[in-house]
């Protein structure tokens, strides 16, 4: 109905939205979904270029670039650009990976109403929050922060890009036992890539071998996907990241538990007490992190 906000309205809310044009959100929310797309969520900087790669090599039997054109992969969140996007997923004739950062009550009703495959990435908010503060001061699409202390205190604060994350994966929490919706965690695709990628291909129904689940985690190592991304360099076309085309920002260190090098003692206790708050009714698997 006219008077319940929709995706446009709630998205306006966040400082991204100034990077979509006005026609692109006018029409998110009457975006049209197919039953079998696939959708990836996640905050950002949770490792979505990475799950974008695993995800398109797996709905793709592995052979992308062999095929080119023959089918899609959105690498920039279906919220972010212009219109000309809607189109190009319309001329899409396989199987559609679409990433989005939207929050659960922000997500397009049709994905909901035909109930898409949805694969939410988590990874840990200190590692996440860190990996945000050198997107944010590298980024002239992003206001400046002078100090990590300075963004930090935004980032528990929610001022920053899709709000606070606590928000956001409460906002997806509520719907993790829906039988289209799987939630994969950063730290154990690092810890075990192929059993990552076997969950999803059981989750997708795809048929993979043992054998292509291995090259394909091989082929998305952090070392594999950065230097072939630095080998890309040369093709202003090609586009991993939608805010910026620095990719040693899209693959700075792609490791587990660089917080450590940033957080004071104080600013763990801070983020902690906030954290054993904000999430104590959730029975997500956290343990991972603490
Ligand atoms: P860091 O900044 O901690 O290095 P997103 O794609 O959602 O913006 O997330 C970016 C983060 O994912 C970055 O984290 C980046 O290095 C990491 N990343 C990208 N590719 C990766 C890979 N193949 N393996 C592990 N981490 C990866």
């Amino acid at each position: 109905s006219q008077n319940q906000p929709g995706v446009l309205h709630k998205f306006k809310e966040t400082l991204f939205s100034t990077l979509s044009s006005e026609e692109l959100l006018n029409s998110l929310d009457s975006f049209h979904a197919r039953e079998d797309d696939v959708f990836l969520v996640s905050y950002p900087k949770s490792g979505k270029v990475y799950f974008n790669h695993i995800s398109s090599l797996l709905c793709f039997n592995g052979c992308q670039e062999n095929i080119p054109n023959a089918e899609i992969t959105l690498t920039s969140p279906i919220e972010l650009g212009d219109v000309s996007k809607f189109e190009e997923l319309k001329m899409c004739c396989k199987r559609r990976v679409i990433p989005t950062h939207l929050s659960y009550n922000m997500l397009p009703v049709d994905i909901k109403q035909k109930q898409c495959k949805i694969i939410y990435i988590v990874r840990n908010p200190k590692d996440t929050a860190v990996s945000l503060f050198h997107y944010y001061r590298d980024n002239p699409n992003l206001p400046g922060v002078e100090t990590w202390a300075a963004f930090l205190e935004l980032f528990l604060k929610g001022n920053v890009v899709y709000g606070s994350w606590f928000d956001h994966i409460l906002s997806w929490e509520d719907h993790k036992n829906d039988k289209n919706i799987l939630f994969i965690f950063y730290e154990e695709m690092k810890k075990d890539l192929s059993k990552s990628i076997k969950k999803i291909t059981t989750f997708l129904g795809i048929n993979v071998s043992e054998s292509e689940i291995n090259h394909i985690a091989w082929k998305s190592s952090f070392k594999e996907m950065k230097n072939n991304a630095a080998k890309e360099n040369c093709d202003p076309h090609k586009t991993i990241c939608a805010l910026t085309s620095n990719k040693n920002l899209v693959f700075r260190k792609g490791a587990v538990g660089d917080w450590i090098n940033y957080f004071t003692s104080k600013q763990k206790r801070v983020f902690d007490e906030l954290f054993t708050e904000k999430m104590k009714h959730s029975e997500l698997m956290i343990t991972i992190w603490y």
